[in-house]
């Protein structure tokens, strides 16, 4: 496996492969690689003719109070691993590259930045787009491959390409989670034996309002305050920071559960912030 750490070289050397009609898949990461990343760059290896896997802790999608300093990082074990799955080449590049002196263009999709994680993270999809725009213009991959657990910037991504008519296919991959069903985050780490036992019940409650669904209940409200108040039981050391019931697509709040609802949570806990969502169908 190569490492690139030049945005020009990654450049060059994904122009050269694209004119000789490879496929190119790009697996956009912050890297501190768990089974999730390694199952979607599993996925995408599978699916063109070479993977290219960016790491990249991205500094822009970071507010000023947020964990950035502390954001895992175990670059060599990550290039380690990204070439035990086949990846082609790893990017890595520095902050000064992606963003020199003097940057001053941002990718931003407010009508899918406003509710959800950018209450209280307001410039965080504005960094993701940003970033995430750039890595295609530097990669030009026929695919790209995230995880659904961040769903937000996953429609903002979704958006963007549409939007920019940028030549990629984005492909969305289920969460994989633990053996208890907490999602695989690289901020898990950051929760004491306490906390890392109680946030099983972000994934049980989400469960729990399906199964609800299922038995008929439909109306948002009731099931979010059951929702609100399960936490409040069983994962006292947990803040919710939002539950919300809205459109899988267009992120707007929903009030009964129809053909598809997204069901989407944070919680804070001392040192992590853990998102998490279930998709949930009224249909039977
Ligand atoms: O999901 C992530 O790890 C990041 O938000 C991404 C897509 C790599 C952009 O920095």
């Amino acid at each position: 496996m190569k490492i690139i750490t030049h945005p020009d070289h990654i450049q060059s050397w994904c122009l050269e492969q694209r004119c000789s009609g490879a496929r190119l898949a790009l697996v956009p990461t912050m890297g501190f690689f768990h089974e999730g990343h390694l199952s979607l760059m599993r996925w995408a290896r599978e699916r063109a003719d070479l993977l290219v896997v960016s790491l990249f802790v991205n500094p822009t999608q970071f507010g000023p109070r947020e964990d950035l300093k502390r954001y895992p990082r175990a670059p060599e074990r990550d290039a380690e691993l990204a070439g035990e799955v086949g990846a082609d080449v790893l990017f890595m590049p520095q902050a000064e590259e992606m963003f020199p002196e003097g940057h001053a263009t941002w990718v931003e999709v407010p009508q899918l930045s406003r509710g959800l994680c950018a209450v209280n993270r307001p410039e965080h999809f504005r960094g993701v787009a940003t970033v995430v725009t750039k890595l295609f213009t530097l990669t030009m991959p026929t695919l790209a491959v995230f995880g659904e657990k961040d769903w937000q910037q996953l429609a903002v991504i979704r958006r963007i390409t549409r939007d920019l008519h940028l030549p990629v296919k984005i492909h969305g991959r289920p969460t994989v989670r633990e053996s208890d069903g907490l999602a695989m985050s690289s901020r898990n780490v950051h929760l004491s034996d306490q906390e890392r036992a109680q946030a099983a019940t972000i994934h049980r409650g989400l469960r729990h309002v399906a199964d609800l669904v299922a038995s008929g209940e439909t109306d948002s409200s009731f099931l979010l305050s059951a929702l609100g108040e399960m936490y409040a039981q069983e994962m006292p050391l947990g803040r919710v920071e939002y539950l919300a019931m809205v459109d899988p697509d267009q992120l707007y709040p929903v009030e009964e559960v129809g053909d598809s609802i997204l069901l989407a949570v944070a919680v804070r806990f001392s040192n992590a912030r853990l998102i998490d969502n279930i998709l949930i169908s009224a249909k039977k």
